[in-house]
């Protein structure tokens, strides 16, 4: 079975010079969603039907569907991208992929790449109805409140399809029609590609519609079926940014929910993020006003205080995350306190029972068990060992103009208020450095080294 994903439109209605499948919901573009999806079904191929942005569009669906056969193996589909180069409809986007379809065999599943919360289930029943009644195309339909702009679904009185209309060329009576059509279909590809032959652009919009294919099939003789699926919500596309929002409410509270019944405090929903791939253990408590971001992981008990962000941080268990911190890419071990006004990035690695504490930023990092850097401090590309105790004012001279050097500070050291290590230095262990000092030569372990080097060398220029 293969699939195809149309994203070749701009999606007029979202205002913007992004292609909409490009819009992001809960991180993560629209399309890659919808592409998730589909790997459930396990296709052999995934045909990206491409216009608007078509290399940024082929470069998120190659970078996703690389993230994705990690948690799914068995879908490791070939990639094709079929440009469209003029968007007439969806019709005329499946018509571009004519002769890549053309001799494939078994069904072929189509959705719009504008429908993020698609679940792989639902495209896993449209497809088993579609073999078990034998059709040659499955349309799945929703049930809407208020149907407006949707194509509707006009069916006989024996409920078999009369035919879909779009919004612009209903009369009166089709609008009051409740039943739409949501973009997503199984197709037998010999049946569909001699349906497309004969469609026209004989409508309000003049465009090619993929919705017309249906009908023209029955009248092949060909058997078509319609699947009515629960959830709209589930099923429809995005076309305005408010609609995204609304979407983006949904994800959230579905997420925050899941989260609360496994075991998870969160003090206030309402003001809480958290994308859906974090991970949080039993008894974390999260105050209001947190992002949680990306594939962070919280362990068991860990609290994170107000106005926090994470993201992709593995934190263990125990852990207090003050106010105000900004985490990313990192690593915290069980028992640690950050922050408040923490800034931990790129590669810092904090230690069991470490404590980093307000304005100090830590980049590639190391810091050992129990170590200690309170205050206003800079540690970037250092590795400290356990039970190290930074004065407010450290800094860490990583970067001459050139390179960045390494500092180390190993087990036990004491660097006085406001050193400056210029690196690559290093502190032996049991070392204590004076107040104001600036250490450029590697200080042996437990000495004390005090004093400000800073001489003249030359003119620079
Ligand atoms: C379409 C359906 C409508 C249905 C609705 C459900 C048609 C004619 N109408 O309308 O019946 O109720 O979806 O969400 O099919 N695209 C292309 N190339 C094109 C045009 C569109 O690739 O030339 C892609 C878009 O990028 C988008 C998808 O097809 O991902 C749907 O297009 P959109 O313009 O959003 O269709 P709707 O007007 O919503
Ligand atoms: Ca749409």
């Amino acid at each position: 079975m293969d699939v195809m994903i149309l994203a070749a439109g701009l999606g007029t209605r979202m205002k913007s010079r992004r292609a909409k499948v490009l819009h992001e919901l809960a991180g993560r573009p629209l399309i890659a969603h919808v592409l998730r999806a589909t790997f459930k079904l396990a296709p052999e191929a995934v045909f990206t039907v491409v216009g608007h942005q078509a290399d940024e569009v082929e470069r998120v669906v190659r970078d996703y569907a690389a993230e994705f056969v990690e948690f799914d193996p068995k879908a490791s589909p070939e990639l094709q991208f079929v440009q469209q180069t003029e968007q007439k409809g969806t019709g005329h986007a499946v018509m571009a992929a004519r002769d890549r379809i053309a001799n494939r065999p078994g069904p072929l599943v189509i959705v719009a790449g504008d429908a993020p919360l698609i679940e792989g289930a639902t495209l896993g029943h449209l497809v088993e109805s579609h073999r078990a009644e034998k059709n040659d195309a499955t349309m799945l339909t929703v049930v809407m409140d208020d149907p407006t702009g949707y194509g509707r679904i006009i069916r006989n009185k024996d409920n078999s399809l009369l035919r879909c209309v779009e919004q612009k060329d209903a009369s009166p009576e089709e609008l009051l029609v409740r039943e739409v059509g949501v973009s997503i279909y199984c197709f037998e590809v010999a049946f569909l590609l001699a349906a497309l032959d004969r469609l026209t652009t004989d409508n309000a919009q003049g465009e090619y519609y993929l919705t017309d294919v249906p009908r023209i099939m029955q009248q092949q003789g060909k058997k078509v079926g319609l699947l009515c699926h629960s959830s709209a919500e589930e099923v429809l596309g995005v076309n305005t940014r408010i609609e995204l929002a609304d979407l983006e409410r949904k994800v959230r509270d579905k997420k925050l929910r899941e989260l609360m019944l496994s075991g998870v405090t969160i003090i206030d929903p309402a003001t809480t993020y958290i994308q859906p791939d974090v991970q949080i253990a039993q008894d974390a408590v999260v105050h209001p006003q947190v992002i949680i971001e990306g594939s962070s992981r919280i362990g068991t008990g860990t609290i994170v205080h107000s106005w926090t962000r994470l993201r992709n941080v593995v934190v263990g268990e125990g852990v207090v995350i003050r106010n105000s911190c900004v985490i990313e890419d990192s690593t915290i071990r069980d028992g640690a306190t950050i922050g408040p006004f923490a800034r931990l990035r790129a590669g810092a690695e904090i230690g069991e029972k470490a404590g980093i504490g307000n304005f100090v930023e830590v980049k590639k990092s190391k810091i050992g068990r129990g170590t200690k850097a309170s205050h206003l401090t800079y540690l970037g590309d250092a590795r400290l060992g356990e039970r190290v105790n930074i004065g407010a004012g450290t800094v860490t001279c990583n970067y001459d103009g050139v390179r960045k050097n390494e500092t180390v500070i190993e087990d036990d050291v004491k660097i006085g208020s406001d050193t400056m290590l210029v690196a690559p230095v290093k502190v032996g262990r049991g070392s204590v450095t004076g107040a104001g000092s600036v250490v450029t030569k590697d200080v042996p372990p437990d000495s004390l080294a005090v004093g400000v080097p800073a001489v003249i060398k030359k003119k620079l220029r």
